[in-house]
């Protein structure tokens, strides 16, 4: 099958690998011409490399290609996936500009062919917008309609960074929504290969359940955070909290380590676009709004942690460590590193900063931020370190490098190091849920 992929970017080149690794024959298309270079290479053009290697052998191979012409690879192609990004504006509302672009192109590839193409949205988009926006402009500028003259679904995408081909390739479930019946089956066909639960809906169905499902990890996380941020307060270790908790299956472990909050480029949006949409309806969403609060709230936490220890941070010098939105990846959309490095300085601290794969995106954000080149140069001279993103690196750390510290008191933003081996290179260990009282 001809399948072409708009949008390369982490959910795009995913796809567009799965399935290739599936068989079928992939285009993929963007405007980034830079990105369409890499990937004809057998480069993934972010840090992902697991999907590298695979990208690779389907270039290699002629499998799998990249082009800026998306309006060819629509035209040679059966299924026409949008996978571009759908990032917030100011107000929450997710900017829909890249996603009408793609959609006009795409609509012009419609209007070009004889054969029935299936249009799937993979981009996130509130309830209603496949059907409302989408369909709309493809019937338009095509002169055909959804459901006879051309397909359209809504397949939401549910990978996470990190693990973006395996998730692809054994996802939790697929989520099939259809305006037609021909097109929702050509598609289930399309993922036959695939065995996991498939659950078949209409279009605003399937979009309401990916932002039912971010929710839920976002709440997660946050409920974490609150339980983390009570415990230090009582003088008890959240984790142990944490884990006991987690053994519920009604609670289920994953999702409940305490930190600086969820960042990247899906649960921050996702909230407050599910948020706006519910308020255009007028409905105004309690608990989204809670998310909201308690998520900015971590970085000020990490800070307090450290200023109820050191007194004030007034000149001292802070080594932040990991500044992507977690660790193994270097994406930094909504990482949490921005909001504590700003607050951090505002309160007159000076700031080393550090991370494995993410500094030359971070840079470009903050400029005038000092920076070292390994982990143990960011500690060197430092007063105080704060871990930003759980790298597996940063376990490796211990006396060799804490010992270079003026003085070593460390606050684990994200609990990833162990307190016990912290505590025996002969720094003060304090966390997110972990140090105040008597732990
Ligand atoms: N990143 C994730 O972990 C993840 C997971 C699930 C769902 N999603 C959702 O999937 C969508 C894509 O996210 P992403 O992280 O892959 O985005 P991304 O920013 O990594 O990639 C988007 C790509 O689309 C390209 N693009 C933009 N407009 C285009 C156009 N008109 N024609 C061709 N290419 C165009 C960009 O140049 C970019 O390469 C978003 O809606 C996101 O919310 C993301």
């Amino acid at each position: 099958m001809k399948i072409c992929v708009v949008g390369a970017g982490y959910v795009g080149l995913a796809t567009g690998v799965m399935f290739g690794k599936l068989g079928h024959d992939v285009i993929c298309a963007d405007i980034d011409e830079a990105r369409v270079r890499m990937v004809n290479s057998g480069k993934s053009p972010f840090y992902e490399p697991s999907l590298e290697k695979e990208l690779g052998k389907l270039v290699k191979s002629g499998k799998l290609r990249a082009t800026t012409d998306a309006l060819q690879a629509a035209v040679d192609s059966v299924f026409v996936f949008i996978c571009v990004q759908t990032p917030s504006l100011p107000s929450g509302r997710i900017n829909m500009t890249p996603v009408k672009s793609a959609v006009r192109t795409i609509s012009k590839a419609l209007r070009r062919s004889d054969d029935f193409k299936v249009v799937v949205m993979k981009s996130t988009v509130v309830p209603s917008t496949t059907d409302s926006v989408v369909k709309p402009i493809l019937e338009s500028s095509s002169g055909k309609l959804a459901g006879t003259g051309f397909g359209l679904c809504m397949n939401p995408e549910f990978l996470q960074e990190g693990s973006a081909l395996k998730d692809s390739m054994e996802p939790s479930r697929i989520v099939v929504g259809s305006m037609d019946k021909r097109s929702g089956d050509m598609l289930m066909r399309l993922y036959s290969k695939i065995k996991t639960d498939k659950i078949r809906t209409d279009l605003r169905t399937a979009e309401m359940i990916k932002y039912a499902s971010n929710s839920f990890l976002a709440t997660k996380i946050s409920y974490a955070n609150e339980i983390a941020n009570m415990c230090v307060r009582f003088g008890i270790d959240s984790d142990t909290v944490l884990v006991a908790a987690g053994k519920d299956p009604r609670i289920g472990p994953l999702f409940l380590t305490p930190g600086l909050g969820y960042g990247g480029s899906c649960l921050p949006k996702d909230v407050k676009a599910l948020r706006d949409k519910a308020r255009q309806e007028g409905y105004s969403s309690k608990l989204l709004s809670a998310l909201v609060g308690i998520n900015e709230h971590q970085p000020v936490e990490a800070i307090w942690l450290l200023e109820r220890e050191v007194g004030s941070i007034r000149g001292m010098r802070v080594a932040v460590l990991g500044l992507s939105f977690k660790g193994g990846v270097d994406d930094i959309r909504e990482t949490r590193a921005v909001s504590l490095i700003t607050s951090l300085l505002s309160k007159g601290a000076r700031v080393v900063a550090y991370d494995p794969m993410a500094m030359p995106n971070f840079i470009k954000v903050m400029p005038t931020v000092e920076y070292a080149s390994s982990a143990a140069e960011c500690l060197a001279g430092a007063d105080a370190c704060i871990v930003q993103a759980d790298w597996s690196d940063f376990r490796k750390l211990g006396r060799k490098e804490f010992s270079k510290m003026k003085s070593p008191v460390v606050v684990d933003g994200r609990r990833c190091l162990d307190p016990k081996k912290v505590k025996a290179s002969g720094a003060k260990y304090l966390g997110i849920g972990y140090g105040y009282g008597p732990v």
